[in-house]
């Protein structure tokens, strides 16, 4: 299973690179807005070529075929490994489903993003998606269960035996990345504000103080029967 960091902060995408858990990033315009980024091509170019080979996620910002289509393109080329990601419908319930197939056919890879049902899920993988996110905390908003989609969309996916991957997005809680892990998803991808809650434990905090304060007390021991030895030996 693979952790993408769902960011734009380059200094925590960074930061989390260098622990050695992190195998891609994903970004959308609402994160870029949240994390202060204008110049979203120079931000692209600065997080690729952070990650080098593992994949960065840009999102269109249009609801016309054509104009995303023409971004998708242009963001591709801002990258080793860019994965461009449309939604699989725009907002006004219009399918995307033809711009996906496109861009998959011209060998862009396709993030299919904003899923919030099997449905969305199964379609969007037949049209040729390289990966299918799958919104958990949207879907819990509206009262429904996100391991029940990401169990179905897996069991499908393995199935009938396609390639196309899921990314759990939209984490709102620690649970959130557990549940996802143990239901299928191929990729969680976790908001920086995670990983330290997802490292920490008070207990593993008070395990290690027990071991450093014996360590201590063992060195002391150590020290005392050497002075004593160095005397007797005078
Ligand atoms: C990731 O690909 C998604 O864009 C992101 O996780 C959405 O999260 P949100 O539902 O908190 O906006």
């Amino acid at each position: 299973m693979q952790i993408f960091v769902d960011s734009a902060n380059e200094k925590q995408i960074r930061q989390l690179c260098s622990q050695g858990i992190v195998d891609g990033v994903t970004t959308n315009p609402t994160i870029m807005l949240k994390d202060g980024v204008q110049d979203i091509e120079a931000a692209a170019r600065r997080i690729s070529a952070l990650l080098g080979d593992k994949p960065l996620s840009l999102e269109v910002t249009s609801n016309e075929h054509a104009e995303m289509l023409e971004q998708a393109r242009v963001f591709a080329s801002w990258g080793p490994a860019m994965v461009i990601k449309i939604p699989v419908v725009n907002e006004f319930g219009d399918s995307s489903l033809d711009v996906i197939n496109q861009l998959t056919s011209e060998g862009i890879a396709v993030n299919a993003t904003a899923i919030l049902s099997f449905n969305q899920a199964m379609l969007a993988t037949k049209a040729g998606a390289a990966y299918v996110s799958i919104f958990a905390g949207r879907i819990a908003d509206e009262g429904n269960d996100p391991v029940q989609t990401i169990k179905y969309v897996r069991q499908w996916l393995d199935e009938w035996e396609y390639t196309s991957k899921i990314i759990v997005g939209s984490v709102r809680t620690v649970m959130d990345i557990q549940n996802a892990a143990l239901s299928g998803a191929h990729v969680i991808t976790v908001p920086p504000q995670f990983f330290p809650k997802l490292i920490d434990h008070k207990y593993t905090r008070d395990t290690v103080r027990q071991f450093n304060s014996d360590a201590f007390k063992t060195a002391q021991e150590i020290a005392a029967v050497r002075a004593v030895a160095a005397t007797e030996g005078k």
